[in-house]
């Protein structure tokens, strides 16, 4: 893992202002812990996102709540309810990156729930049920190929198998794990059961153009695409540059090429279809050598899960009849499959109507990138809101941004939708 540049360290960051300009410091405190020294880089377990735990952590001891890291990473502060029985909401989201990440995607929702939970701690509100501020550990999926992992465990869809995956230096999850005193033992207990939640909130960037062009500050989630995720290995024939004929060829970079091809013209043809090829590598390759091997990524997904398993199914075919032209093997597997999510009617209004309520119209829009609510489809009902991405909508890069006025509209919304919440539970 690379360096850690230690920021300030955060006292918990001054009141001054509304609930967004908190939302902004507190994200730029986060942000000063990274792996790397240009950008924001912040993979599970590293020291950097160790650190990132540690603060929030903190912060919600602050805030007056019950917490803990729990065995997989996930950082937990409970608003207690008074009743010890009481169900649980969830207002969660995600604290790692991708590389050279955004300041915001996961962490504005995080940062919402927990100056939330400060705002009604300061008012002594309490609520009928138990308020769960969740800070997930691992959402993308960059370390272990494996996305989702904290807020897994807590759903309790945390498949043992992924404690073998390894990094890129081959360390196992379980290793890495073991080296950050977590205990892979105790994730069976993590998982939260249907009758004790009454739902799951999550406020998400929208990485999208959507609300941006409408003039809109936040949107509602109606549905989260499922995607397909595979690793793909192309073995040719290694040789000298100069010297082979390239009618005698069997060159894995350029089968490759063609894959990509495919995949971006057949990923065309259907919206809210979308494939990409993120990682493209010839390892061990020179300017003067026929590249022997291509390893490369496969990410196809779609707002509903027959649309991207038929384009799952002709990238498999077009992947056999390349192998075939160019005298290549091209093994693929598929490492991830998450299925497409409609969100709660029921929340999906609540939250609708708490939007009419601070005076913005209320628009509902799917999501093409997937979120921890995923996780909890099935098991309790789920709603997220999103807001405005400036830049364009971009996000997964260092240009990812927000403003405080609409963060603070958005926790304003959430803050509505709880006390609607309270007052009808
Ligand atoms: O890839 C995604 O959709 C999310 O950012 N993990
Ligand atoms: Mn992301
Ligand atoms: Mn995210």
């Amino acid at each position: 893992m690379g360096m850690v540049t230690q920021g300030k360290r955060g006292v918990g960051g001054g009141e001054s202002g509304g609930f967004g300009k908190r939302i902004m410091e507190l994200a730029e405190r986060l942000a000063q812990w990274s792996e790397v020294s240009d950008g924001l880089t912040c993979t599970y377990l590293s020291p950097a996102h160790r650190a990132v735990a540690a603060e929030i952590h903190n912060w919600m001891r602050q805030a007056g709540l019950i917490t803990e890291i729990d065995a997989v990473g996930n950082v937990i502060g409970r608003y207690a309810a008074d009743e010890a029985a009481a169900r649980t909401l969830i207002m969660a989201s995600h604290y790692d990156t991708v590389r050279n990440g955004g300041k915001y995607d996961g962490r504005l929702g995080i940062l919402t729930a927990l100056v939330l939970v400060e705002h009604l701690k300061r008012l002594g509100r309490k609520l009928p049920f138990h308020l769960d501020v969740i800070a997930f550990s691992e959402e993308e999926g960059v370390r272990f190929a494996s996305s989702f992992l904290g807020s897994r465990a807590v759903a309790g869809r945390f498949d043992r198998k992924l404690l073998k995956r390894r990094d890129a230096d081959g360390v196992t999850l379980e290793a890495a794990m073991r080296d950050a005193d977590l205990d892979p033992a105790k994730i069976p207990t993590l998982a939260r059961r249907r009758e004790e939640l009454m739902g799951y909130l999550e406020v998400h960037i929208e990485q999208g153009p959507v609300l941006l062009e409408e003039g809109l500050p936040v949107g509602i989630v109606n549905t989260i695409a499922g995607s397909i995720r595979s690793m793909v290995t192309i073995t040719g024939t290694a040789g000298h540059a100069g010297t082979v004929p390239m009618a005698r060829r069997h060159d894995a970079a350029a089968a490759a090429a063609e894959l990509v091809l495919y995949v971006e013209r057949r990923c065309a043809q259907v919206p809210m279809l979308v494939g990409t090829v993120g990682q493209l590598a010839v390892p061990n390759g020179a300017i003067n050598i026929i590249p022997g091997c291509c390893e490369l990524t496969l990410d196809i997904r779609a707002g509903d899960d027959a649309t991207r398993d038929a384009a799952m199914s002709d990238v498999v075919a077009e992947i056999g009849r390349i192998a075939a032209r160019r005298g290549v093997k091209i093994e693929s597997k598929e490492v991830q499959r998450t299925a497409a999510v409609r969100c709660s009617p029921r929340l999906q209004s609540l939250l609708a109507d708490a939007v009419a309520r601070v005076g913005v119209t209320p628009r509902h829009l799917p999501s093409g990138a997937g979120h921890d609510a995923m996780m909890f489809d099935g098991l309790t009902d789920v709603a997220m809101l999103f807001v405005r991405c400036g830049n364009g909508g971009v996000s997964h890069s260092p240009r990812e941004i927000i403003t405080a006025e609409d963060a603070d509209i958005a926790a304003r919304v959430m803050l509505d939708a709880v006390l609607r919440l309270a007052a009808t539970s």
